[in-house]
C-alpha cells in the first residue's frame, strides 16, 4: 500500500485509485501523508484471540458497536425531529459522534471499513493502515510512527462525550474507562509499553 504514498494528494487520479483499491476512508497525518482507516475487521483478525485479551469482542459488546445502528431507534428519531433532522442516521450533526471517520469520505466504492459499525477501534486509536500488521504491532515505537495512538486519553473521550451530545448528563473518565477496558492479559505481553 505504501506506493500508493508517492500518489498522494487529492487528485482525482488519487481518488480513482484509492477507490479502486476499496479504500473509503483516509486522513492525512500532519507530513501530509494520507493514513487510512481499515475497520474493525482488520483489528478482529488477531484481536479476538483469548491469548491477546478479546479486544474485539469486548468492544462488540460496548455500546460504541452499536452507537449507529441506536441512531435508528424511536429515542433517536424523537431527538432528531425536535432539531429538524429527518434522519439521523443520515444527519452528519449525528454521525459526527456516532460512526468513525465522518466526514472524511472518499467516493463510496468497496471496502472493509464499514461506517455502520459505529465507533469502532480506529475512532479511539487512529487510522490503522500502516500499523495493523503483525510486524509493527508487536514494537511499540514503530507502531507509534505508523500512527498508533497507544494510550487514549480523556481528551480522545471528550471529542464525543460532551454536551454537543444531545443526551449528555455529564462524563466521568475513570468510570466509563473501567466500563469499555480491554485489556491485554499481563503474562501475554510482549514488552509494549
Ligand atoms: C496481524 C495481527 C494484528 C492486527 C491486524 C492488529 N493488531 Fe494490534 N496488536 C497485535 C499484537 C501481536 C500486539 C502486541 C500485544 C503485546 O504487546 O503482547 C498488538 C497490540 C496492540 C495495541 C497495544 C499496543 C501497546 O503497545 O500496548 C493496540 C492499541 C492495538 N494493537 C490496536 C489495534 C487496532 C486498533 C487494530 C486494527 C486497526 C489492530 N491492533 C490490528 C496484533 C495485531
Ligand atoms: C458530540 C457528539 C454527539 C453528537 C453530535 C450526537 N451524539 Fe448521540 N451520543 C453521544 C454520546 C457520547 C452518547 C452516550 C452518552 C451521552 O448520552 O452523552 C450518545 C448517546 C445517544 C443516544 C442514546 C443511546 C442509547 O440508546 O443509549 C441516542 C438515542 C443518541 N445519542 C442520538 C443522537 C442523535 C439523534 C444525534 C443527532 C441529532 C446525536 N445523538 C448526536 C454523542 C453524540
Ligand atoms: C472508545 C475508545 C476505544 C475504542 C473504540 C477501542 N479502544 Fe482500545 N483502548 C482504549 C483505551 C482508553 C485504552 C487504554 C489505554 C491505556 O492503557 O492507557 C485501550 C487499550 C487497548 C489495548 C491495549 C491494552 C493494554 O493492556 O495495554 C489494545 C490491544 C486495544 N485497546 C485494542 C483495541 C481494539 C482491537 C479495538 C476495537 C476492536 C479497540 N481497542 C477499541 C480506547 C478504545
Ligand atoms: C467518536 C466518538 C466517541 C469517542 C471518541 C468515545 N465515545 Fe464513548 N460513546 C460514544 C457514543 C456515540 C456512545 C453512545 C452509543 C450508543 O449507546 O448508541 C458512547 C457511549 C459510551 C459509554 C456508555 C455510556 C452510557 O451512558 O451508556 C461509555 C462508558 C463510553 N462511551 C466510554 C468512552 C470512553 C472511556 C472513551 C474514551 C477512551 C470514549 N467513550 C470515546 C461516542 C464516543
Amino acid at each position: 500500500m505504501r506506493i500508493f504514498r508517492i500518489l498522494y494528494g487529492m487528485s482525482l487520479t488519487f481518488i480513482v485509485l484509492c477507490s479502486a483499491f476499496g479504500m473509503l476512508h483516509a486522513r492525512a497525518d500532519e507530513n501530509g501523508v494520507l493514513i487510512r482507516y481499515v475497520g474493525d475487521e482488520t483489528c478482529e483478525v488477531c484481536h479476538s484471540s483469548a491469548s491477546i485479551g478479546k479486544q474485539f469482542q469486548i468492544w462488540q459488546r460496548s455500546p460504541h458497536a452499536r452507537a449507529y445502528r441506536d441512531l435508528g431507534s424511536t429515542e433517536a428519531m424523537t431527538i432528531a425531529r425536535k432539531m429538524n433532522i429527518a434522519n439521523p442516521q443520515k444527519s452528519p450533526k449525528c454521525l459526527s459522534c456516532h460512526t468513525t471517520a465522518t466526514g472524511t469520505h472518499l467516493p463510496n466504492l468497496i471496502s472493509t471499513f464499514r461506517s455502520k459499525d459505529g465507533v469502532q477501534c480506529e475512532s479511539c486509536h487512529g487510522p490503522g493502515e500502516d500499523y495493523a500488521h503483525y510486524s509493527v504491532m508487536i514494537d511499540p515505537v514503530k507502531s507509534r510512527e505508523a500512527g498508533l495512538t497507544i494510550h487514549p486519553d480523556e481528551k480522545t473521550c471528550k471529542t464525543c462525550h460532551n454536551s454537543s451530545s444531545p443526551t449528555f448528563k455529564g462524563f466521568d473518565y475513570q468510570q466509563a474507562l473501567a466500563r469499555i477496558s480491554h485489556p491485554i492479559p499481563k503474562k501475554e505481553r510482549m514488552g509494549h509499553s
